[in-house]
């Protein structure tokens, strides 16, 4: 079954045909980046606005590029939460009308099972197996036993991971988007020039959760009283000890995950997960089998939406025409269902 998938939660518009949730037809990304540069950040009003006038082209493209007819697909994903409530809405309201039109089912498909199902669509995975998902909004280890079936070990008790790369870019004027330019940076600079605090999240509840707001405040308020003597507070060397700290704080926490379910597999998925720092050091770990999608699929795109949404569709759930946008997602959270 031919799928489309919609994906319009953010700032990119895309649109994709997979063939039998695994194989990728096409897959179109209208990044809306150098139209956000300005102002180092994501405008919301200004991103919903360019999905109304990119949705049409994109998907019609997707379409062509994917060598079928619309009247061919069997179906519609479409992302309809989280994310920007204007952006989501764009997408949501032309998947249902293109839905209705061609009469065929369509789904609304939550973002962040999506971003761990990327990696399906390069790999054969069985399940169960350590999720990673790390994104702009969200920083999630879980226990994931199908793919729609999500157990939340930790999350962030603050801030996501991608937002602290974000922010100290835009601080320090180190490039956007901000995660991108750190990890180019970094690979100039010397992780051990400044020595930032980690979290102390070691009890209880909280064995599996990350923060990111002390990191951040150290890193933009604080930074002298973390340098290391002998070395210099050039961008650099800020931008690789800050990469080493925060992707080591949850690399600590994936390695107590393995110990303690035995799992042997990680998947990981979301923006952050295109960081090479992270890519290298997950990779070396001893026994442990590590999947990464390839960068196309790392950050935001549609084949992840269509992917999951052809999981959705084959075993019988459809959305109706009541479905709505949701910004966020309330229940998210350990056991997170
Ligand atoms: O998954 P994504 O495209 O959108 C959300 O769902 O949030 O993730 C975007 C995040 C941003 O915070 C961006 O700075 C980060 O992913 N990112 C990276 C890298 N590439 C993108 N962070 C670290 N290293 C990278 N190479
Ligand atoms: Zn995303």
């Amino acid at each position: 079954m031919y799928v489309l998938g919609i994906e319009s939660s953010c700032d990119e518009c895309a649109a994709s045909v997979v063939k039998d949730g695994n194989f990728i037809l096409s897959n179109i990304i209208a990044t809306q980046i150098d139209l956000h540069k300005p102002w180092q950040g994501v405008v919301p009003e200004i991103a919903s606005r360019l999905h109304t006038r990119w949705i049409w082209s994109v998907v019609d493209l997707a379409v062509k590029e994917a060598g079928i007819k619309k009247e061919e697909l069997g179906g519609i994903a479409v992302t309809n939460r989280p994310g920007l409530v204007g952006s989501l809405l764009v997408g949501l309201s032309f998947a249902k009308g293109l839905a209705w039109s061609l009469d065929i089912p369509f789904i609304g498909v939550d973002h962040i099972r999506a971003h761990l199902y990327a990696p399906h669509l390069e790999n054969d995975i069985s399940y169960p197996y350590l999720g990673l998902l790390v994104s702009g909004g969200h920083t999630v280890i879980a226990v994931v036993r199908g793919f729609d079936d999500i157990e939340v070990l930790g999350t962030t008790i603050d801030d996501a991971c991608g937002e602290a790369f974000d922010k100290i870019a835009k601080f320090y004027d180190l490039g956007y988007p901000g995660g991108i330019a750190i990890d180019k940076l970094a690979l100039e600079g010397n992780p051990k020039a400044f020595r930032f605090p980690s979290p102390n999240l070691h009890k209880g509840d909280h064995v599996y959760d990350v923060s990111y707001s002390g990191l951040k405040t150290a890193v933009i308020n604080q930074l002298d009283q973390f340098l290391n003597p002998g070395f210099e507070k050039t961008k650099e060397n800020i931008a690789a000890s800050f990469q080493k700290r925060a992707i080591d704080i949850l690399i600590k926490k994936v390695k107590r995950a393995i110990t303690n379910t035995g799992i042997k597999t990680v998947v990981a998925g979301g923006g952050v997960t295109a960081n090479s720092y992270m890519r290298s050091s997950l990779t070396g770990l001893w026994e442990v089998k590590t999947y990464f999608p390839s960068l196309e699929l790392c950050t935001d795109n549609a084949a992840m939406i269509a992917g999951i949404g052809y999981q959705y569709l084959k075993s019988g759930e459809v959305s109706d025409f009541s479905e709505n946008a949701k910004a966020r997602v309330p229940s998210f959270k350990r056991g997170y269902p």
